[in-house]
């Protein structure tokens, strides 16, 4: 099955073609970074309004690189949730237009899913089903969750973040450093010469979880938003010297990584592999923490290609060319769905 993806939850716009869900004939993603980084952070107006002029000549590419005319698809699959309402609205109604003028059907994919199936993209990488049971760590600028895969939809949110993500932390921390957007490359790159242990920043505590968030395991929970008001106390009262810079750094990034490895070892259970993906999966000390811990735990760990870390259609393509995701009927009934849960 051959499927056009199409990716606009967020500040990427991304198109993508896959067949038999795993072989990526192409992958073109538009970074909007650039545009964002004046306001350190992703404004939904410039986000909405980039992916309507850039959309057509993302996914017009993507076919192009993939060879192929517009009858040989078989599907075109598009993210429709979680993310901002008016950017997932351009990818959707593009998607349908397509889907309507090439009497296509239409396949709405969940943007999580879509990272879950991203580890496996990679060549090299093992077969979907057979890896299942596994535990995937979804760490991005919008998401932190511990998730129990058991096969293609069957997901079990193991445990989740309480309130800022991982990718926030970085993206926060690195503002109070002064370090631009986004925050975790280039904290990542700083910390790299520092000291992990310079200065303990907090952990995020191991309290109740309340509310909508209660049918989980405390001790599965994360929790990122002391995290920066800490770093700020901090650097009140320890104006940062030059040569500081890479020991806070280090320290501040080591205080994000430790409970995301923690948590991680205490969902495996008797799960023999251990995925992570999202954007802050090309983290290099949380990638070499994960792989010390696969390794003390006879346990398989899958990283993601750098390409199919940060949001991309290939990954939205791969899910719908598998044979998941939401089949829409010739009524088109598919909308946004900001808050999609998985
Ligand atoms: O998956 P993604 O592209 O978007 C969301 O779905 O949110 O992830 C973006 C996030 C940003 O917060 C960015 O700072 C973080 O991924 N990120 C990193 C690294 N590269 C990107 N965080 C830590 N280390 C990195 N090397
Ligand atoms: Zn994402």
């Amino acid at each position: 099955m051959i499927v056009l993806g199409i990716e606009t939850s967020c500040d990427e716009t991304a198109a993508a073609v896959v067949a038999d869900g795993r072989t990526v004939l192409s992958s073109i993603i538009f970074s909007q970074v650039a545009l964002h980084r004046p306001y350190g952070g992703v404004v939904p107006e410039i986000a909405s309004r980039s992916h309507v002029e850039n959309l057509p000549g993302i996914i017009q590419e993507a076919m192009d690189k993939a060879g192929l005319k517009w009858p040989q698809l078989d599907a075109i699959a598009v993210t429709y949730g979680p993310g901002l309402a008016t950017s997932l609205l351009v990818g959707i109604s593009a998607a349908k237009a397509l889907s309507i003028s090439l009497g296509k059907p239409l396949i709405g994919v969940n943007h999580l899913e879509g990272h879950i199936y991203s580890a496996f993209l990679t060549e090299g990488a093992p077969d979907f089903d057979a890896s299942v049971p596994f535990l995937t760590l979804v760490v991005s600028g919008g998401h932190t969750l511990l998730v129990r895969v058991d096969g293609l939809g069957k997901y079990t949110v193991l445990g989740q973040t309480i309130d800022d993500a991982a990718g926030e932390a970085f993206d926060k921390g690195a503002n109070l450093l002064g370090l631009g957007y986004p925050g975790g490359p280039v904290i990542d790159k700083v910390a790299k010469t520092g000291k992990i242990n310079y200065f303990r920043f907090p952990r995020g505590k191991q309290r109740k979880v309340i509310g909508r968030l209660s049918e989980y395991d405390p001790d599965l929970c994360f929790s990122y938003s002391g995290l920066k008001t800490s770093l700020m106390y901090y650097l009140k009262s320890n104006p940062l010297m030059p040569d500081q810079l890479s020991d806070v750094a280090a320290s501040y990034q080591e205080a994000i990584v430790d409970p995301l490895v923690d948590r991680a070892d205490k969902a495996l259970g008797s799960m023999k592999k251990l995925s992570a993906v999202g954007g802050v999966s090309l983290n290099s000390r949380l990638r070499a923490r994960l792989i010390e811990l696969g390794a003390k735990r006879g346990v398989e760990v899958l990283l993601a290609k750098p390409g199919y870390c940060m949001d991309n259609a290939a990954m939205i393509a791969a899910v719908a060319s598998a044979g998941s995701g939401l089949k829409c009927g010739p009524d088109m009934e598919i909308d946004a769905e900001p808050n999609l849960e998985l």
